[in-house]
């Protein structure tokens, strides 16, 4: 059985094998399977979550597996019982696989230490977002055949984002040029990669904004959203700059009208959507795995 707890510890070949495999999946996306009949996989989210809760629930149904979902809001979590002793509780009835998403850095890798079902990260702290990176290269993959060489640029709020640090490191790893732009209240002084300009990053093959992650912020990170907008969002204006084969980016949910605009969502060369499409292969092939 497989964790997936990261991809700072996954080589390029098992990266490319998990996108081979959604591939397959993106194929045969539209049956109910009986690959995991029998089997019961725990969304355990103690995060909100839209997207990859609920795209972990679909590709779970679509593979045929039993589904609970635990929320940490309607569980005895508001009676003080610990992480810990929650997906200990949940493990011990029986769970085959636990999807699991969590606020506070570290328990994830003690928590998989501990228990005995393998764990899929579906967002842990600012540390890493595995899956959500994995449909991102899945997103540019199928956009322009290969990553190796493609020139990424990650705008926004570098240093809250689990997404920023999972796609580094697996991008990095297909041969892909990772560019950061942040504000300087935003960088992230551990990950290195260059920060360059917004006018530089309009230039990038993929432009991925960020969320500015408000409810992870100390008071007074940005001054007001018009002038983030002005200075770091992805305008009308500054998309007429984007090149005709490049991509935008985001992992939403997004702030319309602060890090991206409003017509840009939906825009031709926005993936926006695209990529939660794509969550469905890209999670049936984590959750494959996680079984061998
Ligand atoms: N992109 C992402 O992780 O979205 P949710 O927080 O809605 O799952």
């Amino acid at each position: 059985t497989r964790s997936l707890l990261g991809l700072k510890q996954l080589d390029a070949d098992e990266i490319l094998s998990i996108l081979d495999r959604a591939a397959y999946w993106e194929q045969h996306v539209e049956k109910v399977h009986d690959k995991l009949k029998g089997k019961f996989a725990a969304n355990m989210f103690f995060e909100n979550s839209t997207r990859t809760r609920f795209s972990f629930e679909v590709a779970e149904k679509r593979l045929g597996a039993e589904v609970i979902n635990f929320s940490a809001a309607a569980s005895s979590v508001q009676k003080g019982e610990s992480i810990y002793d929650t997906v200990r509780t949940l493990e011990s009835m029986g769970i085959d696989v636990g999807i699991i998403r969590l606020k506070p850095i570290g328990v994830l890798a003690e928590l998989a230490e501990r228990i005995k079902v393998p764990l899929i990260n579906a967002g842990d702290g600012n540390n890493e977002h595995p899956t959500q990176a994995l449909l991102d290269l899945y997103t540019m993959r199928k956009q322009f055949g290969d990553i190796r060489g493609l020139n990424v640029a990650i705008v926004g709020d570098i240093l809250h984002s689990r997404v920023a640090r999972s796609n580094l490191y697996a991008l990095r790893k297909l041969g892909a040029k990772v560019s950061f732009c942040a504000p300087t209240n935003m960088v992230a002084p551990e990950l290195d990669a260059p920060y360059i300009s917004i006018d530089e990053a309009l230039k990038a093959d993929v432009i991925m904004m960020l969320r500015v992650q408000l409810e992870r912020h100390e008071k007074g990170m940005i001054t007001s959203a018009e002038q983030y907008r002005e200075q770091y969002g992805l305008t009308v204006e500054r998309a007429r700059q984007i090149a005709s084969h490049s991509i935008i980016m985001h992992p939403a949910p997004v702030n319309r009208n602060v890090e991206i605009d409003d017509e840009l969502v939906e825009h031709p060369q926005s993936r926006i959507f695209p990529q939660m499409e794509n969550g469905v292969p890209v999670r049936m092939a984590v959750i494959e795995r996680a079984f061998g």
